[in-house]
């Protein structure tokens, strides 16, 4: 089973690209720019990682993006990341990237898009690798600041297929968002949102996501199986739900099988991903590997994951045909 995981053609669409940090990365280009950052070797690096929640990781998570400064920084963060894609026989990924955890900290926009175009360019030429950009809201920041984030965007439309809201959901609703969402519509954009697996309101946050925001798919969203009514409409609407297992049992010991069990059942859209896989130690076939161990999948239930995965892509019909 290893082995088909390993080699079976595979579908990323929820992964951070910031959250494909290494240590050893992070390390060498924190000592290229002169940043210092709270440890001084890899091991110590390996050792900060320890979070029992997503506000504790997300402590971590932004404190680590100090080493990346440069355009050529975040080329070689992309770079890694899709090396390791292709490596696991990942065809096509969609990638999220957060920038103001990046323009809140002095770096431009232009700087950190240039970088992952430029990666994401080379991987298509040179890995076999297709990936596009998504461009995330930090939740916890203003809506103004999302809105000027989105006008910042618009000279590289062209480079980013959609918008996603994700970082802490605690206080935090869709609804904040709502104005931002519309206009990002407007802009053609596609719309995805993060509803985590620990959060208060997080059915409310589920329902905003559906009725108010229109959103074309959910990322995590597991928690709207305890609610009839959310799985129908979920299931009614044919809506994707990027689910990542490793990562929710980090932050909750809790890999949330039985509800991918139960939508495989449902025949809900459900892919598996690996949302931070530098932080959660497992990159997509190792979260595949783990649901499969887990449930006792069959060979078709875990090819099952990667048809929903291409199903839900945003790319043009034909092109998913090709890959289906
Ligand atoms: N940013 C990076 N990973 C995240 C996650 N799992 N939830 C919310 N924000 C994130
Ligand atoms: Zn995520």
């Amino acid at each position: 089973m290893d082995a088909f995981i390993a080699g079976m053609p595979k579908c990323e669409l929820h992964l951070h690209i910031e959250g494909t940090l290494e240590p050893e990365l992070k390390m060498r280009l924190a000592e290229r720019n002169g940043v210092r950052l709270p440890y001084r070797t890899v091991e110590e690096a390996r050792e900060a990682y320890k979070f029992d929640s997503l506000t504790s990781f997300l402590v971590g998570y932004y404190e680590s993006m100090q080493a990346l400064q440069k355009e050529q920084d975040f080329y070689e963060l992309a770079h890694a990341y899709l090396t390791k894609a292709a490596s696991q026989n990942v065809r096509y990924a969609e990638i999220f990237f957060d920038p103001q955890a990046h323009t809140s900290r002095g770096v431009p926009f232009d700087i950190v898009i240039r970088g992952l175009r430029r990666a994401i360019m080379d991987a298509d030429r040179l890995l076999g690798v297709r990936a596009q950009l998504i461009m995330c809201f930090l939740r916890d920041f203003s809506a103004e600041y999302a809105m000027a984030t989105l006008m910042e965007s618009l000279p590289y439309r062209e480079w980013i297929v959609g918008v996603g809201l994700d970082s802490d959901e605690r206080d935090n609703p869709p609804v904040k968002f709502e104005k931002v969402f519309a206009r990002a519509r407007e802009e053609g954009y596609l719309i995805t949102a993060h509803c985590d697996i620990d959060q208060p309101n997080t059915h409310e946050h589920i329902r905003q996501c559906l009725d108010v925001i229109g959103v074309d798919r959910i990322d995590h969203g597991s928690n709207a199986l305890d609610d009839e009514a959310l799985t129908a409409e979920i299931a009614r609407r044919g809506l994707g739900l990027t689910v990542c297992p490793v990562s929710n049992g980090f932050v909750t010991s809790d890999m949330k099988a039985a509800e991918i069990r139960r939508m495989l059942d449902l025949g809900i859209k459900v892919t598996i991903n690996s949302d931070d896989p530098a932080y959660f130690l497992a990159y997509v076939s190792e979260n595949v590997r783990a649901v499969q161990a887990k449930l006792g999948l069959s060979r078709d239930e875990v090819v099952q994951f990667q048809r929903n995965a291409f199903e839900i892509a945003w790319l043009p019909r034909s092109v998913k045909d090709a890959y289906l």
